[in-house]
């Protein structure tokens, strides 16, 4: 459909209401249902899957070392909304189709609590995964303030589920944060960015076949899914009315593969605070944000001086990352736009910190180990490509098994084509640097030949990280302390197309029994 832009106003997730609260804990049960809604004005309404009836789910905040639990429901129908792919690992005939696993992306949580993919549970519990422990999920916050965000995850149909509306965000507050004296309240506003495609009656649109097609199969694990047109939390290129004053924005790119590279048609610049992991050592002024699908910016927007103005929000990143075809100007190149047309309420006595928190880097000389790990890709029996992670597929037996209680530096090799968003669940991690290497040498005879000088990463990037963009040709440095928590976890590309089809892995956090 050739929709209108900018005929919905931007809407803001509910915030979610525990259950039970005292000074010891929390507790909030999520229902995932389907229901419908409308992503536009002239549309009729599309059927979506949501936590507690919204889409995308209701806000979870909570404070800084909060106890929370929460028992995550699935109350959806038996028959999935889009078309599953059975030839894909773990959505093979014999399982439910509509399983589900929450996830909370960035989180520092048991592994039985973390939405291990094989951990899927069914409606009331009926049927679950092998790796299923317990109903009722225990999340300890251990960390500084900062943006994470809840999805499904699912084996072999995360793409799926995601589409269909499961996700959400969840912010952790501190008192430092509170400090700072950052726009909050109504001028503190989650952007929950997706691209989708819909059918002329409203509804998701998700491909049936790869292309070319496997003939007499239904396989619609696709290499990557891009959407016609983008979404805001919900809505499709929705507006934001604006008082001429500072807005924090907590941005993030929940969608399935496309990246966004983000700019205000006024020119003017969005100062960032905060990565993925909170808030960062200083604020930086950008015209350009890129976001690859997960990652989060945490950002403030000044419109101080500017009413009346009409400012849209663009894109300009190409999909596939960074060498695929560039955005439309008209569609996907458009995000959403602000009107800075509300009278001033109040002076704004809100800052933008210059100075925000020490944040030293990791010593890359504390690190206990290091590993290299290959991002490739090969061909599937049906002439589908298939990327791996290290040439490995998730059943091939565990590989990564770091020390509990140690630091480890993981250099991600990319020998394919295009950016990879590489995630590693439990807590975050710090960007090293990117150092460009000879993809041929390396794939001819396993030599590592550097071809250019190490890169600090992006000023952008400076803080802590879960998501990590890995781009073709280079070693991506990334360090981490594996604490807290031991056991099973994984990492994979959070472009979930690759994800639900082999670009995933376990790995085990051993905690040493002598
Ligand atoms: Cu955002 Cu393993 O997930």
């Amino acid at each position: 459909p050739n929709l209108t832009k900018f005929v919905d106003q931007l809407p803001i997730p509910p915030v979610l209401q525990p259950l039970y609260k005292d000074s010891n804990y929390t507790y909030y049960e999520v229902h995932m249902k389907e229901f419908k809604m409308s992503l536009h004005r002239d549309l009729n309404p599309t059927t979506v899957w949501g936590y507690e009836g919204n889409y995308p789910g209701p806000t979870i905040e909570v404070e800084s070392g909060e106890q929370v639990y929460i028992k995550w429901m699935n109350d959806l129908p038996e028959k999935h909304l889009l078309p599953i792919d059975h030839t894909v690992h773990g959505a093979q005939k014999d399982v439910p189709d509509v399983r589900t696993v929450p996830h909370v992306h960035g989180a520092v949580v048991e592994p039985e609590s973390d939405g291990y993919p094989e951990a899927w549970f069914t409606r009331n519990f009926s049927e679950t995964g092998p790796y299923f422990v317990h109903e009722i999920y225990h999340y300890s916050n251990l960390m500084q303030a900062c943006a994470l965000w809840y999805h499904d995850h699912a084996l072999g149909i995360t793409r799926l589920n995601i589409y269909a509306g499961l996700a959400g965000m969840y912010l952790i507050r501190d008192c430092y944060e509170r400090s700072l004296n950052l726009p909050s309240g109504h001028y503190e506003i989650p952007l929950i960015i997706q691209d989708k495609s819909l059918n002329d009656n409203g509804s998701l649109y998700y491909p049936k076949q790869t292309n070319p097609p496997v003939p007499g199969l239904e396989t619609s694990i696709v290499p990557e899914f891009f959407g016609d047109l983008n979404l805001v939390n919900g809505k499709v290129w929705p507006y934001l009315q604006v008082e001429p004053r500072k807005y924090r924005f907590r941005l993030l790119n929940a969608a399935n593969c496309r990246f966004y590279h983000l700019s205000l048609s006024s020119g003017q610049l969005m100062y960032q605070i905060g990565t993925d992991g909170g808030l960062m050592a200083h604020s930086i002024g950008l015209k350009h944000l890129i976001l690859a699908p997960a990652e989060r910016a945490d950002i403030i927007i000044d419109f101080t001086n500017m009413e009346g103005q009409r400012i849209v929000f663009q894109n300009h990143a190409p999909a596939v990352f960074p060498n695929g075809d560039m955005p439309d100007p008209q569609t996907t190149g458009i995000v959403m736009e602000f009107r800075v047309e509300l009278p001033l309420s109040h002076l704004d006595t809100s800052t933008t910190p210059a100075y925000i928190q020490p944040l030293p880097p990791i010593d890359i000389t504390s690190a206990n180990k290091q590993r290299n790990l290959v991002l490739g890709s090969t061909m599937d029996q049906f002439g589908r490509h298939m990327m791996l992670l290290d040439n490995k597929t998730w059943d091939d037996p565990i590989s990564e098994k770091p020390l509990w209680g140690s630091t480890e530096v993981w250099s991600f090799l990319n020998i394919t084509d295009k950016t990879h968003p590489i995630h590693l669940h439990l807590g975050f991690f710090q960007i090293v640097d990117r150092i460009p290497f000879d993809t041929e040498r390396y794939a001819r005879d396993g030599t590592i030949q550097f071809t250019g000088p190490s890169l600090p990463p992006e000023p952008e990037e400076r803080g802590w990280k879960d998501t990590v963009r890995s781009h073709h040709g280079q070693i991506t440095r990334i360090i981490k302390h594996f604490t807290t928590y031991s056991g099973r976890y994984v990492w994979h590309c959070h472009m979930v197309e690759h994800e639900d089809y082999e670009m995933m892995r376990p790995f085990f956090i051993v905690r040493d029994s002598a």
